[in-house]
């Protein structure tokens, strides 16, 4: 299923503003930027720039915040065994994956709401993913219509909640496929709605309910809320769930608005088997956790499997994905892609995924806090700098070919 193209290295990541998004949607690059060093630089500058609640719904888990914290450690727990003495000089980390090549082994993860965090959060993410050559996922929780991301970045992928109810499946599926996504991911780990406690102590709700305290945090950002908020409000309209169904959803501070999630408890494998025979591009499952479940995905014909905790989000204290993930490939034996997320934060996590057999990584938060803080420029960093240190990493470890990697790299730390 995976497979590396052995052609001349790139190398690191490079491409100019201008060549990358000639129709610039957000601020001016800020020289704050030059502050930021690696993914976890991005998160002080958003913190400052968002009203509380919305940084609190960014970094925020369920409960206890244990899967959370339990996704870093995992990383934490593995060190290398770097080769010595191999001219790495052509090294590269393009990757193959489901029959498209991409310019590196990550993507950004689906994350909802993305627009309320930076103007056109969606469209700005998807775009700087599709200069740097790397894949999107749209979020189905976006308040942007789908239909806006596929015309402004193509290759984008669309990720959809959906209820047990095949009506909806059937509308949804045929409005993704009418815009013309080519890779279609269910998200399976959200049967209901998180414990977010966190959420609620910051003063996060959905629906999101205007208060004195909501409106201080309006006035004490006054970026946020001039770049961000009025230029949203008065440009596009109070903001909705635009992709939940075939037709556009509640707005965000609507009391029907959890209504509209639908009957998710529903959801079963006969809907996966629905969503197959329907789909016919690629079908990717996001949320597995357990081998056997992935080897029932593959029964019902899906292209690949994220493994996935909801980055923490959903049932806390569900185990780290990469602690499962070597077990998810053995059982998928190449038959599908096996991808992972939840804490990847550096060049040499991404690494440790792969090695332990995983096709292609996805980073969520750091990704969202960099277009918060700096629009499209933050995240070309982003997607920059985790190239930079994959590129220094290959080195260092004395691989060429990111298929030259397996678990003789690795050890348990002590
Ligand atoms: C703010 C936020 C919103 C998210 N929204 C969605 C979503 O709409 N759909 C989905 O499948 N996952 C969603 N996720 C989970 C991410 O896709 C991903 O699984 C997780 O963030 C990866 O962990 P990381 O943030 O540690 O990289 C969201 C995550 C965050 C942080």
């Amino acid at each position: 299923m995976m497979t590396d193209s052995h052609r001349a290295p790139p190398g690191g990541f490079v491409a100019t503003r201008r060549e990358a998004f000639p129709n610039r949607t957000d601020q001016k690059p800020s020289r704050a930027l030059g502050n930021v060093l690696c993914l976890d630089d991005f998160e002080a500058p958003a913190r400052r720039i968002l009203p509380r609640p919305l940084y609190g719904y960014i970094a925020g888990a369920s409960e206890t915040n244990a899967s959370l914290d339990g996704n870093a450690a995992s990383f934490r727990r593995l060190r290398f065994r770097p080769r010595v003495l191999t001219d790495v000089s052509a090294r590269h980390q393009r990757r193959m994956l489901m029959g498209t090549e991409y310019a590196a082994p990550f993507g950004i993860a689906p994350m909802g709401i993305s627009a309320l965090m930076a103007y056109r959060g969606d469209i700005v993410l998807a775009r700087a993913a599709e200069a740097a050559g790397i894949p999107m996922i749209m979020s189905g929780s976006s308040l942007i219509p789908l239909e806006e991301i596929a015309a402004a970045a193509p290759s984008s992928w669309f990720q959809a909640y959906l209820p047990g109810e095949p009506d909806r499946i059937d509308a949804l599926v045929d409005r993704v496929i009418a815009a013309g996504f080519g890779t279609l991911v269910l998200t399976v780990d959200t049967a209901t709605l998180a414990n977010r406690e966190n959420n609620v102590r910051a003063g996060f709700s959905t629906p999101l309910r205007p208060s004195l305290a909501l409106a201080w945090q309006g006035l004490s950002h006054p970026r946020w809320t001039c770049a961000t908020f009025m230029r949203t409000l008065l440009r596009h309209g109070v903001p909705h769930f635009e992709n939940s169904y075939a037709t556009r959803g509640a707005p965000i501070v609507a009391r029907s608005v959890m209504r509209d999630f639908g009957k998710r408890d529903h959801l079963n494998w006969t809907h996966l088997e629905r969503i197959r025979a329907r789909w016919p591009g690629k079908l990717v499952v996001k949320g597995i956790i357990r081998a056997e479940d992935a080897l029932a995905t593959l029964e019902r014909g899906v292209d690949g499997i994220i493994v996935s905790n909801h980055g923490g989000r959903q049932l806390d204290g569900t185990v780290a994905p990469l602690d499962v993930v070597g077990a998810v490939v053995e059982a998928v034996g190449g038959r599908a892609a096996v991808m992972l997320d939840g804490g990847v934060r550096r060049g040499t996590d991404v690494l440790k995924a792969i090695a332990l057999g995983a096709d292609f990584v996805f980073v969520g938060r750091p990704f969202l806090y960099a277009a918060s803080a700096f629009g499209f420029s933050g995240i070309e960093r982003a997607i920059a700098i985790l190239m930079e240190e994959i590129h220094r990493d290959m080195a260092l470890l004395g691989v060429e070919h990111l298929m030259d990697l397996d678990r003789s790299f690795l050890a348990k730390a002590a």
